[in-house]
């Protein structure tokens, strides 16, 4: 049988590194890498080079014939780009209409939530998905709840900080909601098995290694190091005061990204934990069809695992190219 062709946005970016991986790691796909051109030099870009990849350069706001041009012969478009270029997926989804791919995967992989003021973010993808529909391309639409990577608070001796992004001591309205969560690799891996999946065309997929609330994470993290967290309890209040100064902060300086990944910072803390969006009985309740039940044999990494690892020094920044004061 021919390998399916791939033509993967972001590869070099936090969620496409996964899904590359998973990909080489099945081996059952022809793969191309669409870097935009200004970004053509970088030093991970020679890394997908040295590792024998198929890189291409191009630009997604650039003409139209271009990008069609680039699409010709490919099956999956995958688009796993920076949240802040959300809408450049719209010339892409045009591309893709026009060649008529297979499946088009777009950029989601976060937690489940409705729309309308929620999660910014949420929404943008949303209208992405109502122009997906419209030029009726054939879709899988992955969410993978939170990594385990952004979940984890710091310890009093400093022993994760060399793989923390964001430390989460802030514990909101009692750090009882549940959250789905996932290590960074099965985000990977669970989305090559979506798209080898007639079962998740045109649907919505969600999935977890684990389903855990913020106390449930602080008693495992405590255990397993033998320290007391120094953590900060926030009401409801206090988050929903935090997002309405970080819009503030956004909308006085719009060019800052350390502005922006403050409000989806807030935003998460909302949905995650004051109205506990990100669940299995909300993802059902929006629509998705449950990865776990369609990969019963799927081995998640579960967190007390990712955690052996934190101790381990085996863990790793993620956005290590990133300094945010948020
Ligand atoms: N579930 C979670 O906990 C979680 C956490 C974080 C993110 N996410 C989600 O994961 C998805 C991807 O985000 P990410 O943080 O993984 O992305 P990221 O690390 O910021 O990577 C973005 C990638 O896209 C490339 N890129 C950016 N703009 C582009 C453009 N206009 N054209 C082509 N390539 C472009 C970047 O390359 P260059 O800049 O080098 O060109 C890079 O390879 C988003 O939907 C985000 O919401 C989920």
């Amino acid at each position: 049988m021919s390998k399916q062709s791939i033509f993967l946005v972001g590869a070099t970016g936090e969620t496409g590194t996964t899904i590359l991986n998973a990909l080489l790691e099945d081996g059952s796909f022809e793969i191309t890498c669409l870097i935009r051109t200004s970004s053509a030099g970088k030093p991970s870009v020679q890394a997908l080079k040295d590792r024998g990849l198929k890189v291409v350069t191009g630009d997604l706001t650039g003409p139209i014939e271009d990008i069609v041009a680039l699409l010709e012969g490919i099956d999956i478009v995958i688009a796993a780009l920076f949240p802040g270029s959300l809408n450049d997926q719209i010339p892409l989804l045009k591309a893709a209409a026009q060649v008529g791919v297979e499946r088009f995967l777009p950029c989601n992989w976060g937690t489940p939530a409705a729309r309308g003021g929620i999660l910014t973010l949420t929404d943008t993808k949303g209208e992405v998905h109502d122009y997906m529909m419209r030029l009726k391309v054939p879709y899988t639409i992955v969410d993978v709840g939170y990594w385990y990577g952004m979940s984890v608070p710091r310890v009093p001796s400093g022993k994760f900080d060399y793989a923390i992004f964001v430390p989460a001591n802030n514990i909101i309205a009692g750090g009882t909601a549940k959250n789905m969560l996932m290590d960074q690799t099965d985000v990977g891996r669970f989305t090559v098995k979506a798209i080898k999946d007639s079962r998740t065309l045109n649907k919505r997929v969600y999935a977890y290694g684990d389903l855990l609330s913020q106390n449930e994470i602080n008693e495992i993290i405590e255990r397993k190091t033998g320290e007391n967290l120094e953590l900060n309890f926030l009401s409801a209040e206090d988050v929903s005061k935090e997002k309405e100064e970080a819009i503030k902060g956004m909308e006085a300086h719009p060019r800052e990204i350390s502005k922006m990944y403050s409000v989806v910072n807030w935003q998460y803390a909302d949905t995650k934990y004051v109205r506990a969006d990100n669940t299995p009985e909300n993802a059902e309740y929006l629509g998705y069809i449950n990865g776990r039940d369609l990969y019963p044999d799927f081995k998640w990494i579960r967190f007390e695992e990712f955690i052996d690892d934190m101790i381990a020094g085996k863990g790793r920044k993620i956005y290590p190219h990133l300094q945010l004061s948020i």
